[in-house]
């Protein structure tokens, strides 16, 4: 079969999958026949001989057919942050794996570099990071967990080698301390982030936040005060439950009066500062040391599409460069790129920004502010409808693009709250309109819904919002609505816990 033909049809199959996106249901409730079927489909032994080069193609698609693929990239899908990607980025993203360069040199992949550097000015336009005229360095990753491990890295380098410590030879063993202070809501792709460069996930000092997830800067100032050396502290824009920003410009002051390093987390909410209307929430983000951000959130990239900059190229660089001399000696850097592989992990990459670089190019700066705004407009329509029903509390102030659903404000325990979310979750599953995430907010189990596909319209919205009322109505009337009968509901043995990510 020749080449042209595996494309075609794998092109072909991708449109046909994307068109049908929106109107399948987004998932499907998971049985152990539809596993084995699927386990059956794509595995068996080892084939002997090959298959067709379509085959894989077509396996897939089957698996497709009958919900063995979430419609994440489609309009209704609001459990994990993730935008759908444009059909520019799809393509630029094929590109770069039938290129399939060593894109962490330059003089192996000088043209996808160029537009690597390119999104990554883009980016650093669109937040506004410029505005305080110090140089900045920046690195495409798999993701914001990646992006976190390596703002971090330049952070350790930085406070250590002020301290005379040289920690990319040492190592932490017999190092001085350095604290590392986040907000008691961070994420926890933080804690994962800071436990790999061997901060104990323990040792990260919590600072109090306020009932939205927002770091209070006097909480910050008290526990700084209390660190004799310089400090990393991690603030977060787009709480992953709220959607709720941290006052930055207070939070950047405190930190430079410590001589602390300042890093965020905007997985999600770097978009804002994009939107006229939304910028006011990322105020302050240019004072910072380090920045952490998605492509595949809200700048609508396929997945594995992350990012970090830095306002300190050369601890950056010196964190994270990994030159041998085949590398070096192997190849010039050709005049005025940068080597990948100097400024994060990992030497084998592939093109991670070039994705970016087309969904920046083809949304262009309007664009992008239409896709956050419109992503803000329908969370507040969705809260809106949903507080219209009795038994839905709408559990945050929608700041941005985050509802957070309270299905049982009057639930008298954790446990019982949490099988009622639990099977609110799965009627809705079994509905197949829209997905919804679970979650737990002060201590409480509820739905949480993240906005964040530029395909989403207001209709879209409606749906969904009738879809999780008639969920929620249908538990009520299986199990009623009183708390006695919720504590005897089956316990729901299949899950593990309520996710948070
Ligand atoms: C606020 C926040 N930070 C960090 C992450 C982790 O990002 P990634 O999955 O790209 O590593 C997420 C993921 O949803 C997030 O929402």
């Amino acid at each position: 079969m020749r080449r042209r033909e595996i494309f075609e049809h794998a092109a072909e199959q991708a449109t046909r999958y994307l068109d049908e996106v929106g109107e399948r249901p987004v998932s499907v409730p998971l049985t152990p026949e539809l596993i084995d079927g699927w386990r059956a489909l794509l595995g068996g032994d080892l084939p002997l001989r090959g298959t067709a080069p379509t085959w894989p193609v077509d396996a897939l698609m089957r698996c497709a057919a009958d919900g063995g693929v979430v419609g994440s990239t489609g309009p209704r899908y609001f459990h994990y942050v993730v935008g759908g990607a444009v059909p520019a980025a799809v393509a630029t993203d094929w590109l770069v794996a039938a290129f399939d360069q060593f894109a962490a040199t330059a003089a192996a992949s000088p043209a996808v570099t160029l537009a690597e550097e390119v999104a990554l000015d883009w980016t650093m336009d669109l937040l506004g990071l410029r505005r305080t005229g110090r140089p900045l360095s920046g690195a495409w990753v798999t993701g914001t967990t990646e992006a976190h491990f390596v703002a971090l890295a330049a952070a350790r380098h930085e406070l250590y080698e002020a301290r005379g410590w040289d920690v990319e030879a040492r190592g932490m063993r017999g190092a001085p301390p350095v604290a590392v202070l986040a907000g008691g809501d961070a994420h926890r792709s933080l804690f994962a982030a800071a436990q790999y460069l061997g901060f104990g996930r323990e040792e990260i000092i919590p600072v109090d936040t306020d009932d939205q997830g927002r770091m209070l800067p006097s909480a910050l100032a008290a526990r700084l005060a209390a660190q004799p050396d310089p400090a990393i502290v991690c603030a977060a824009g787009g709480e992953i439950n709220t959607g709720s920003f941290d006052p930055f410009e207070p939070i950047a002051e405190i930190t430079r009066q410590h001589g602390s390093w300042l890093h965020l987390d905007l997985a999600f909410g770097a978009a804002a500062a994009a939107a006229p209307e939304l910028a006011h929430l990322t105020a302050g983000i240019e004072l910072a040391d380090s920045w952490a951000t998605d492509g595949h959130k809200m700048l609508q990239t396929p997945y594995a599409v992350g990012l970090v900059l830095t306002a300190h190229p050369e601890a950056h660089r010196a964190a994270m460069t990994s030159q041998a001399p085949y590398t070096t000696i192997g190849a010039t850097v050709p005049p005025g790129l940068r080597d990948g592989m100097d400024w994060s992990p990992g030497m084998a990459r592939r093109g991670l920004g070039v994705p970016a670089w087309a969904a920046l190019a083809t949304l262009g700066r309007e664009g992008i502010a239409d896709v956050v705004t419109r992503c803000h407009d329908h969370a507040l329509r969705l809260a809106a409808a949903l507080s219209t029903d009795p038994a839905i509390r709408i559990a945050n102030q929608v700041v941005y693009n985050q509802v957070l659903i309270d299905v049982r404000p009057e639930a008298h325990t954790v446990h019982n709250a949490e099988r009622l979310v639990r099977a609110v979750l799965d009627e809705i599953v079994a509905d197949g309109t829209c997905v919804l995430g679970g979650t737990r907010w002060r201590g409480k189990p509820m739905l949480r819904a993240s906005i964040a596909n530029h395909a989403t319209t207001g209709h879209d919205i409606d749906l969904a919002a009738e879809a999780i009322t008639r969920a929620v109505h249908r538990v009520h009337t299986k199990h009623g609505l009183v708390p006695d009968v919720v504590d005897r509901m089956e316990p729901w043995h299949a899950h593990a816990g309520v996710v948070d990510c």
